[in-house]
């Protein structure tokens, strides 16, 4: 059954893109919340949820994916480091660094800022961190810092025994760690979100645009604009970079760390007739994320990928993308390889392929990738990045410079 008016509801309230997730799941989480709550009729329960804030949290607890570890991305942490002894430190004596991280799910992301923060030798008065999620559910798991092994993913872990103690029911996270995150409950898809407040020095926004719509992820990147200072950095998701590919901010081009600026340099890149009218030329590219089969963010992932011949040629891609997300990278490779040997031709996988052997550390691997989907698709924004990223981490500069020319006429 497909709940259209409670889409729509979903859509105008918290910015969610059905096809991110698929309406059988959308389906699926409101008939549960339904059976719970002992109703029967579909338009009593959307009335509900509107006059019931706690009902509507349950709801969104049932929907969302709060698929988060520590060090996530952790090329994104290495780089705040960098950002910080090189930049912050040597500029910003005596001021307090502001971040944020939104969302900020269970907690794992903020507080992997704060260790990565104090690791690079910042005073702990000398930093904020603000961490806002739409979850009350993941808030108060955030806010009770207490992780299993999930939360612990890829190599190195050496932090874990530094900043947690073991105990029988988890890894309990050092106070001083804890007490640097304020946790607070926040919308991202509401236009006022954080208005008045002030701005940030860092922003995390990772893994929460490719759910969105069209029109929220526009709404959101301006959002993101409005809550970032001018030098501000902003970091996103490996899938949300092609996102911002022609947006006000601009690739900070350290690879694999996914941050950006909203620099003047972009401002001077302009013509001066779409510098004047930028605010309204934004046409974002659609995210990888729709290709997902619409079952399976809501159910278990088969690792077991030798064994599988249940994956269709339409659903191995969305598979190896959800594989991705939850870290399990070399099952994603070898799935996204199969459905390749199915469809020669089909740029999205390549793309794909090389994100993923890029994530792996296989830059030449991940190279080859990304010149096939542009050999396919010559105008391919985001396979042209991310092959000028990792030509100028192989310091091919000329290529590099090339790359990034071709690019840019593709804005113009
Ligand atoms: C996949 S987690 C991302 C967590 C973390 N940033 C990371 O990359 O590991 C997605 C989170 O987005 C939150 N979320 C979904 N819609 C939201 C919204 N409109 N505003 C704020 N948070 C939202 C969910 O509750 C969930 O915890």
């Amino acid at each position: 059954m497909i709940y259209s008016d409670g889409e729509a509801l979903l859509r105008k309230k918290i910015g969610l893109d059905p096809n991110s997730i698929g309406s059988d799941a959308i389906a699926r989480a409101i008939e549960q919340r339904m059976l719970e709550c002992r109703i029967t009729n579909i338009n009593s329960y959307l009335e509900i949820i509107q006059t019931y804030p706690q009902e509507w949290d349950a709801l969104i607890d049932n929907l969302i994916i709060p698929e988060t570890w520590f060090f996530r991305e952790r090329e994104s942490f290495k780089y705040l480091q960098q950002y910080v002894v090189s930049e912050w430190l040597t500029n910003h004596k005596n001021s307090i660094l502001r971040v944020l991280s939104v969302p900020c799910s269970t907690g794992e992301e903020p507080y992997s800022i704060a260790i990565a923060l104090l690791e690079a030798g910042l005073n702990p008065a000398n930093f904020h961190i603000d961490a806002i999620d739409i979850s009350q559910k993941c808030l108060l798991t955030a806010q009770r810092a207490i992780y299993n092994q999930y939360s612990f993913r890829g190599n190195p872990l050496s932090f874990q025994e530094r900043y947690f103690q073991r105990h029988e029911i988890g890894y309990h996270l050092h106070e001083p760690i804890k007490s640097k995150v304020h946790f607070m409950h926040g919308n991202l898809a509401d236009p006022d979100f954080l208005i008045g407040m002030p701005t940030y020095d860092i922003v995390f926004c990772r893994n929460l645009l490719i759910y969105f719509d069209i029109t929220t992820k526009e709404r959101t990147i301006r959002i993101l604009e409005r809550v970032l200072t001018s030098e501000g950095l902003l970091f996103v998701g490996h899938a949300e970079a092609g996102l911002l590919l022609q947006s006000r901010f601009v690739s900070i081009r350290h690879s694999l760390a996914f941050a950006y600026r909203k620099s003047a340099i972009f401002h001077s890149l302009l013509k001066p007739k779409e510098h004047k009218n930028s605010h309204k030329n934004y046409r974002l590219t659609h995210s990888i994320r729709p290709i997902i089969d619409k079952n399976l963010t809501q159910n278990p992932v088969n690792l077991n990928v030798n064994n599988s011949p249940q994956h269709t040629k339409a659903n191995l891609l969305g598979t190896a993308k959800l594989l991705a997300d939850q870290g399990h990278l070399p099952e994603a490779i070898q799935l996204c390889n199969d459905y390749i040997k199915q469809n020669k031709v089909s740029v999205e996988g390549y793309v794909l392929l090389g994100q993923l052997q890029q994530a792996m550390g296989n830059n030449q691997e991940s190279l080859q990738s990304f010149q096939k989907a542009i050999y396919l698709q010559p105008t391919h924004r985001e396979a042209l990045t991310h092959l000028a990223l990792l030509k100028e981490n192989q310091g091919d500069v000329v290529s590099a410079n090339i790359l990034w020319q071709r690019i840019q006429r593709l804005q113009n």
